[in-house]
């Protein structure tokens, strides 16, 4: 085996808590899909996920928060072009339209009934908004085709050595990559995570949500990466690779990161500071 293939064997068999995870940290990642990921789950029981993640958003004020968040990471482009993978409802890239006069989005996601959904809806109409169904491992669009790519909530859904790919294909087209995704909790707070998230759903979510959520939010929570496992992705797609990492409070929500990835010579950023994110590392 080259140094090439091993590095790549590294990567995949890489644990979601970093190369340097403790033995408690990798017993508690699973290898378990989420709804939202299975070929053998029907569209309608999707689509309640994405209407949970929608409706929690909103109560939350998370789907604004988010938004700032990404026109921060572009405030000196004065007419920024964005792509947003993995959409889900849409309502990241609604906002972000929303709150730049400017700005232009590609709304895509790799689910075609979801990205059906958003085209058909109010953001379809938006002359600043085109839509696609996108794979973020493999994007069908010109180097530097964006100014930003984003990816909300959505990271942790793919594995080690497809996670590196889609950095290294969101830094080609975009060449700025931001990631926006839960942070990973030590293990007793994974232990308690259905405890504490249950009343929320219970109180928010027409009853028939709840399971689907439920099961999707916590496979999601033992599945999300560190920090540390954030900047082995990233140096393993690009050795010069920029890795800005910040820790994103939330009032409801679950404890969340940013990352910002960027290639050499993309432009200057670190202004990431201001809103309720602060740094980590
Ligand atoms: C948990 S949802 C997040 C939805 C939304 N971004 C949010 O913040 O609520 C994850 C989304 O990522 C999409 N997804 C999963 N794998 C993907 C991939 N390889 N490329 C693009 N989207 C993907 C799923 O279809 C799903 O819509």
């Amino acid at each position: 085996m080259g140094p090439a293939d091993m590095r790549e064997h590294a990567i995949a068999a890489m644990p979601r808590g970093g190369p340097n995870a403790s033995w408690l940290d990798r017993r508690f990642q699973t290898e378990a899909l989420e709804y939202l990921d299975r070929d053998d789950i029907p569209d309608g029981i999707k689509q309640k996920v994405i209407g949970m993640l929608d409706r929690l958003g909103t109560a939350t004020n998370q789907h604004q928060h988010h938004a700032q968040i990404t026109l921060e990471a572009v405030c000196d482009i004065s007419h920024p072009r964005i792509l947003e993978l993995g959409a889900g409802h849409g309502k990241l890239s609604a906002k972000i339209l929303e709150l730049h006069p400017t700005a232009t989005v590609t709304v895509s996601d790799l689910d075609p009934t979801s990205v059906a959904n958003i085209a058909e809806g109010e953001l379809g109409t938006n002359p600043r908004a085109r839509t696609e169904v996108i794979d973020a491992t493999a994007i069908d669009a010109e180097d530097h085709s964006f100014d930003l790519v984003v990816f909300a909530k959505a990271f942790h859904h793919l594995r080690p050595a497809v996670a590196c790919r889609a950095i290294a294909e969101a830094t080609r087209v975009g060449r700025r990559f931001l990631v926006i995704d839960l942070k990973r909790q030590n293990p007793l707070a994974l232990l308690l995570f259905p405890i504490v998230r249950l009343p929320m759903l219970l109180v928010l979510l027409p009853w028939s949500w709840v399971w689907p959520g439920m099961h999707d939010a916590f496979i999601s929570a033992l599945r999300a990466y560190s920090a540390s496992a954030f900047e082995a992705l990233g140096r393993a797609a690009d050795p010069a690779m920029r890795i800005d990492i910040q820790s994103l409070q939330t009032r409801l929500g679950p404890p969340s990161l940013t990352v910002l990835f960027s290639r050499p010579g993309a432009t200057r950023h670190d202004r990431m500071s201001s809103l309720s994110v602060t740094p980590l590392i």
